[in-house]
């Protein structure tokens, strides 16, 4: 009875995930084949989502870190730090990864300084090795280490693209936003308003999105239409909610902003 219970319980853990290809059978065999991989697209379409999805799908630990234009190799792998007068060496994120094995998650990696590439490199190809110069340590990696990373290739900034000797390491999922009925079923799912007040928003989101690269530098994200819904949901009047969740975090220009304005509001009413 017990045993039987076990089996058909749903998956509670397992963060919620609605797939726009074949992705998921993409992620299993690359874990599979211990090939690294990574993940492009815009910001917000889903790419944190779908690895913590399908880390807990395949039961394997997380380690996600968020780079920014402070993070150097040393973060990563480790460094000696002072405790109580000695000198101990401390484990980095990835460090931590290589040697229990799990997927080490490297979010927005364009971001990070140059010298991280250094490091990812002897472990992307089948060396896959972690030389840590500072304790003269080489670690293996495990056939449990998967080293996943993401970025963002639509920002307009040519120093913020990876180098085709890192990106040809990996194996490329490119993501978008999801088509309209399934974006439509997240953003519901995820806020709790009903899809009919939600595909209003969504169609909103799509007109806001044709304006990147025009006046726009991102579109509207799967994450704020689902503020947007959220705030709605709880009450807020609807253009209350589009203006400070569509619009606001869009642009700061008072031209652009009354425009977005007047999109709006012939699509919400
Ligand atoms: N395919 C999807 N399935 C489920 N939720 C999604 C999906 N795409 C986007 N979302 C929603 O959008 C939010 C932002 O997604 P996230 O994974 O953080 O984006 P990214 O990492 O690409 O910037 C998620 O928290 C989730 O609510
Ligand atoms: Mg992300």
């Amino acid at each position: 009875m017990n045993i039987a219970l076990k089996n058909t319980l749903p998956d509670y853990d397992i963060p919620a995930y609605s797939p726009s290809g074949n992705e998921c059978a993409l992620f299993e065999s690359a874990w599979i084949r211990q090939l690294p991989l990574l993940l492009k697209g815009p910001t917000g379409c889903g790419k944190t989502r779908f690895v913590a999805h399908m880390a807990a799908k395949l039961g394997l630990p997380l380690s996600t870190v968020s780079c920014h234009d402070d993070l150097a190799a040393a973060d990563l792998t480790g460094r000696y730090l002072l405790k109580g007068g000695d000198t101990v060496w401390v484990d980095g994120p990835l460090t931590r990864v290589v040697r229990a094995g799990g997927i080490c998650y490297l979010d927005e990696i364009v971001e990070a300084r140059k010298d991280v590439a250094v490091v990812l490199h002897p472990l992307t190809d089948d060396r896959r090795i972690l030389p840590l110069e500072r304790t003269g340590e080489v670690l293996e990696a495990p056939p449990g280490f998967m080293l996943v990373v993401s970025y963002n290739p639509g920002y307009q900034n040519l120093l913020k693209t990876l180098k085709p000797s890192t990106r040809q390491r990996f194996v490329a999922i490119e993501f978008d936003f999801l088509p309209r009925a399934s974006e439509i079923a997240v953003v519901a799912e995820e806020s709790g308003l009903d899809e009919a007040r939600v595909a209003p928003l969504v169609d909103l989101a799509h007109r806001l999105r044709a304006l990147k690269g025009q006046d726009l530098e991102e579109g509207v994200s799967t994450r704020l239409i689902a503020y947007c819904a959220s705030l709605v949901d709880s009450g807020l009047s609807l253009r209350d909610a589009v203006l400070s969740s569509m619009i606001e975090p869009l642009t700061d220009e008072p031209d652009v902003k009354a425009a977005l304005i007047e999109i709006a509001d012939a699509i919400i009413r």
